[in-house]
């Protein structure tokens, strides 16, 4: 992508400037404003996470609930003790795959805004691995609060273009890193009690997760509580939504176009016999789920924008990634009419 400058709005910018400068991105940054950033998971919009004003600035752009909280992102290892009072020794375990997509909640230092952590008193904190995010933590010197850089329960993020498109009037620069690698978010494990507790499924599949930690326990949604109070925040029923109905099929079914309907496919697997779909995506003909990740929220985006009445999307392997992906699926149909 070309580097744009962008224009002044209400928000900072009419349409954000995009390129690869590093040290105007982190004066945004110290100077309270918000930058769109490559992470090898999905872009993130960042902020200084030691500014209330600042991140007040990143849940008012995404049109967040102030009772879901932001992840911190830091340089590295050694900056923990910034943002967090204590280091059980299992989160040293779990940051061996730090930089990574892995974010743990540990008990939050009182210097980190309540804002951030929704007043809760965990912290979420990652490391992440894209050198441009990498080099941008180092440069502007803070902490940096960032959740996806999508509007509040839309898809996330994998390319600057995508960023602009759902952030762009209201963001100041966007650090174009190129397509995330990963493609699909970190995974959540909370270190606030005994055992370690999955609260979301993301880059580091369960097996990994398990030889690093052994056992651990899984936050289940409860369906009967409002999203607000749920037993974790960010179990929120419908999220990571296209703005199409999105209907679900078993990995090995058949898939056939709904009648009557103008109908997308999303899929993965050998080509089988399929017609009468209007468009189809198929991620990987292997199937395997580290490259259907990398290319599946841009492939949701493709047949969002395809002017279909349905998209039917093919379940993933419950293994690895794939857990994660079947997660956003789910999340992504809930709700949905078709
Ligand atoms: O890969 C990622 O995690 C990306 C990149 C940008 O780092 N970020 C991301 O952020 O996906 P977001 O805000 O879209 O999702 C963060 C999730 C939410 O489900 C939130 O509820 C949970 O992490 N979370 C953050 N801080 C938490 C805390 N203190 N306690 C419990 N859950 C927390
Ligand atoms: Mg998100």
């Amino acid at each position: 992508m070309q580097s744009q400058s962008g224009s002044v709005g209400p928000y900072g910018s009419v349409s954000a400037a995009v390129g690869t400068d590093i040290s105007r991105a982190a004066e945004v940054l110290r100077a309270g404003g918000l930058v769109g950033m490559p992470t090898e998971t999905v872009y993130g919009l960042a902020a200084n996470a030691l500014d209330v004003r600042a991140v007040a600035k990143v849940f008012a752009a995404k049109g967040r609930p102030t009772f879901d909280p932001l992840i911190v992102h830091l340089a590295d290892l050694s900056e923990l003790s910034r943002v967090v009072s204590h280091v059980p020794a299992i989160a040293l375990q779990l940051a061996e795959v730090w930089p990574g997509p892995l974010t743990l909640v540990l008990p939050k230092a009182d210097c980190v805004p309540d804002l951030v952590t929704s007043g809760l008193p965990g912290v979420g904190v990652r490391v992440p691995a894209h050198p441009m995010a990498q080099q941008l933590l180092r440069t502007c010197g803070c902490p940096l609060a960032a959740p996806s850089a999508n509007p509040f329960g839309g898809i996330s993020p994998t390319t600057a273009s995508h960023v602009l498109e759902g952030l762009g009037d209201r963001l100041d620069y966007v650090l174009d890193g190129g397509p995330c690698r990963v493609g699909v978010e970190s995974t959540v494990v909370s270190l606030m009690g005994g055992v370690p507790v999955l609260l979301r499924p993301g880059g580091v599949g369960p097996e990994r997760l398990r030889e690093l930690v052994g056992e651990y326990e899984t936050a289940r949604a409860d369906a009967d509580l409002d999203d607000a109070a749920q037993p974790a925040p960010g179990m929120l029923s419908r999220h990571y939504a296209p703005r199409t109905p999105l209907r679900l099929i078993a990995a090995a079914e058949r898939a056939v176009p709904s009648p009557g309907l103008r109908s997308g496919l999303l899929t993965w697997g050998p080509e089988l016999e399929i017609s009468g779909f209007d468009r189809i995506f198929r991620l990987c003909s292997e199937g395997i789920p580290e490259i259907c990740a990398a290319g599946f929220f841009a492939a949701l985006r493709d047949l969002d924008s395809a002017g279909l009445d349905v998209i039917i999307a093919r379940k993933f392997l419950d293994v690895g990634l794939g857990v994660a992906l079947n997660d956003r699926l789910r999340r992504g149909a809930a709700g949905g009419t078709q």
